[in-house]
């Protein structure tokens, strides 16, 4: 048997997972998420002051619940995973710093691994082995990337495009902020669009443009310039109509670029995930354009979707079994952690 704890601190949530042969024991999160509220945005020195607070209760309750699901104990960890990058440096560097202490007091290897491969890996947990290659979408608060991934033991994943300006999480956000609503904007702008109408047409980005790549800054000023014209005029601004509008330029443009992308390459399966693969229109368009086209869907669930500690735990497993070699115990945090590998060794 081989039991992997995953450590994930690249950005505001603090994540330990526990994954034993494939199969997920534990799952614990502990998210500053509030304390950013206010600034619209993550303050980097903010989150990572949480995670040095958290990691160690995070790791203490990952422990706990894989414990009373099947018994397993901290001493039967065999090796230790954690997010290298790319995420923010000061966060980072606590998981790592974390991660390798836990390495050390129990004697068994350390793995650093890419974030945008673990996003991909957790799929695993619930879907099962990956077939090879696949095509991964991946849309958070900090990536947009279309990536040919041959499998996740460490050949090379190939980026095949990426969002030339905001990543499409970050467009959630800021949209939501304009339309008032609370940070992160995912959310509220996922439960406002259910009663609204698309009804306003806003530019899809790139749409036309032949490449894999995306963008969503033209889609942000296009959303802000509409909505102050509503409120110069003294009318009412229909949250729930821009939210759906907006929402669905989102959607229509990555499943577009998806399918694209997996059909250019003759690749029949795309997964999807990050933050924003949690939304539920992106998900239900997903679903309708790859049954279309005859291309296999795998999403994980939305609490799967967001940064966790069972993605880190479940691509760490993933390279123990594949004999991947462990990274040494002066691994760095690399802010910038480029995607040639899904295993960073340096
Ligand atoms: O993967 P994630 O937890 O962290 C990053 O690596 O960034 O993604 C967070 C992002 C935020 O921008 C949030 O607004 C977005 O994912 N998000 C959503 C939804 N839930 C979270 N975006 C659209 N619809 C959602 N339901
Ligand atoms: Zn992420």
């Amino acid at each position: 048997m081989t039991t992997v704890l995953g450590f994930e601190t690249s950005c505001d949530e603090t994540g330990v997972g526990i994954v034993r042969d494939g199969e997920l024991l534990a799952d614990a999160l502990a998210s500053s998420v509030d304390e950013h509220a206010r600034f619209g945005g993550v303050v980097p020195e903010v989150a990572a002051r949480a995670h040095v607070s958290s990691i160690v209760p995070t790791v203490e309750r990952a422990v706990e619940l894989a414990g009373e699901r099947a018994g397993v104990r901290l001493a039967d960890v065999d090796a230790v995973a954690v997010t290298a990058g790319p995420g923010l440096a000061g966060a980072l560097l606590v998981g790592v710093a974390a991660a390798k202490a836990y390495a050390v007091a129990l004697g068994v290897p350390l793995l650093g691994v890419h974030h945008l491969a673990a996003h991909v890996a957790v799929d695993t947990l619930e879907h099962g082995p990956l077939p090879q290659p696949v095509v991964a979408l991946l849309v958070s608060g900090g990536h947009s990337s279309l990536l040919r991934v041959p499998d996740l033991a460490g050949a090379p994943v190939e980026p095949l495009g990426a969002t030339v300006d905001d990543a499409a999480g970050e467009a959630f956000d800021k949209v939501a902020r304009l339309l008032g609503l609370p940070f992160p904007g995912g959310p509220p702008i996922d439960r406002e669009a259910r009663s609204g109408q698309v009804s306003i047409a806003f530019p899809r980005g790139k749409a036309a443009d032949g490449t894999l790549d995306f963008s969503f800054s033209g889609l942000k000023t296009a959303v802000a310039r509409w909505v102050e014209a509503r409120r110069r005029a003294g009318e009412p601004v229909p949250v729930a109509d821009v939210a759906a509008s907006f929402q669905e330029a989102v959607a229509d443009v990555l499943t577009a670029k998806a399918v694209a992308a997996c059909r250019a390459d003759g690749i029949n399966t795309l997964v999807i995930g990050g933050g924003v693969a949690a939304n539920s229109r992106l998900r239900a368009l997903a679903q309708q354009r790859c049954e279309a086209a005859g291309i296999r869907l795998r999403v994980p669930r939305p609490g799967l979707c967001t940064d966790n500690g069972a993605m880190v735990a479940a691509l760490g497993y993933l390279q123990v079994e594949a004999g991947v070699t462990p990274s040494p115990l002066d691994l760095g945090a690399d802010p910038a952690l480029p995607l040639v590998r899904s295993a960073a060794r340096s």
